[in-house]
């Protein structure tokens, strides 16, 4: 089969690696790609945004299956647009997509069909919401409705910050806002392949979102992610999937916007229970890398099933090791990163043992150099018998990587690791 990834991060050059892997792949195209995936795929420079490009992309790649990465050309109907044209994908419809797209849709649907998640309000007037703010009290929660990767989410411990923070959304016109309970407890991610009807678990995994060792400083993208996450048991794991993906799964289907695809549930593991934070309607990164080197089966197979419609009873085996990856980002972010910096010893970081490396923000240099160009630039991926194994060989293939002008985290999956003792 010929296949197209869209995307150029590392959530995408990992499923280009797993997919590069499989014995049903005949030609792996990706639109537009980095480096990285260039080693496994065919790189196409087409915006994923430009929907008539990708489509005529795929007709002249003669495309059987395409693999949507990312939020954005998903909330905005790229699978809509190729599956009118013919083309199968792998990812939910504008209309399903909006489970992250919305975030006051999310919490309708949740409202609506009784899936656990923080109480809330959903405001298009700035005083209204105010009122509201004033009146539930901080610590409390003010979120843009939108995608905003990221940025549109303020934690408030104060009433001020609070309402400091709605003001500064309610400045764009329209905006619509969801002020939320602060929930407090530990979070975790999990991860579910959805066909319409079916979910199939994946795996859990926990990412680290603070730029800074002990989860300090500003938001990030994610600064690292482990899976599995010993903090969602196998009992927790049973409740998110009874009580939360399942019943969100029958609730899109009854709303006539059944959802395929992946479905990333970020939860607070409170002391009632799981709660739901919020949907992502695809991989996270850099969760996907450390879901990558655990799968054992084709990935293939398992993301056609889900367009298709026929998870029931799909068998995907996992490896039981652990995986860590660490993200090496460029000086600066998550402000404006320093890019165009040279990263040497990619090679010999790659040659260790149980070391994956994917790229996202790189670009070609001249005399096949790598340059930094973003700001996450790289994930270094560990796999190993428990966490701290993996999380060791992902740092020592850190240190054998020369770029002065990146920086990671130290300290990722220190919550694995603690509770392995
Ligand atoms: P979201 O994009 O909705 O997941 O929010 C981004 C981050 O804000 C989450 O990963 C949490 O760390 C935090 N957050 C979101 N909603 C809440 C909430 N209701 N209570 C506490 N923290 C929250
Ligand atoms: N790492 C979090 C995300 O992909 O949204």
């Amino acid at each position: 089969m010929n296949v197209l990834v869209i995307g150029s991060g590392g959530r995408e050059h990992a499923l280009c690696w797993s997919l590069a892997a499989s014995p049903l792949v005949n030609k792996l195209v990706c639109a537009p790609g980095n480096p990285g995936i260039g080693q496994v795929a065919k790189l196409v420079a087409v915006d994923p945004l430009d929907r008539d490009a990708v489509l005529q992309l795929c007709r002249d790649e003669h495309i059987d299956f395409v693999v949507v990465g990312p939020e954005a050309p998903l909330v905005a109907g790229l699978v809509d647009h190729l599956e009118a044209a013919g083309f199968a994908c792998f990812g939910p419809t504008k209309a399903a997509a909006r489970l992250e797209g919305s975030k006051g849709f999310m919490k309708d649907l949740c409202a609506k069909y009784g899936i656990p998640t923080a109480a809330y309000g959903r405001f298009s007037d700035a005083a209204e919401a105010a009122a509201f703010i004033r009146k539930q009290g901080a610590p409390i929660v003010v979120k843009a409705d939108g995608l905003a990767a990221g940025k549109g989410v303020t934690v408030a411990m104060t009433l001020d910050e609070a309402l400091a923070a709605n003001a500064a959304l309610f400045t764009v016109p329209g905006a619509e806002v969801v002020i939320e309970e602060f929930l407090d407890g530990e979070e975790v991610s999990f991860f579910a392949l959805v066909d319409g009807e079916t979910a199939l678990p994946l795996a859990s995994a926990q990412d680290h979102k603070r730029v800074g060792d002990g989860d300090t400083g500003p938001n990030t993208g994610g600064m690292g992610a482990y899976s599995p996450a010993p903090v969602l048991t196998p009992e927790l794991e049973r409740f998110v999937m009874e009580r939360i993906v399942q019943p969100t799964v029958a609730a899109m289907k009854a709303e006539g916007c059944p959802f395929r695809g992946v479905l990333f549930a970020g939860l607070m593991l409170t002391a009632t229970g799981p709660k739901l934070l919020e949907y992502n309607t695809r991989f996270g990164d850099p969760e996907c890398q450390t879901l990558m080197l655990r799968l054992k089966s084709d990935l293939l197979p398992a993301l056609m099933a889900s367009r298709d419609g026929v998870l029931k009873d799909f068998d995907l085996r996992w490896r039981d090791e652990h995986a860590v990856c660490i993200v090496m980002a460029g000086e600066g972010y998550p402000g404006e990163p320093r890019k165009g910096t040279m990263i040497k010893g990619l090679d010999a970081a790659a040659s260790l043992p149980d070391v994956v490396i994917f790229h996202a923000g790189t670009r070609a240099g001249p005399d096949d150099t790598i340059l930094a160009n973003g700001g996450r630039v790289l994930g270094i991926c560990g796999l190993g018998a428990t966490t701290r194994e993996a999380q060791a060989r992902a740092y020592a293939a850190v240190d054998k990587i020369d770029w002065p002008e990146g920086f990671c985290r130290r300290d990722i999956a220190w919550r694995a690791i603690a509770r392995e003792g």
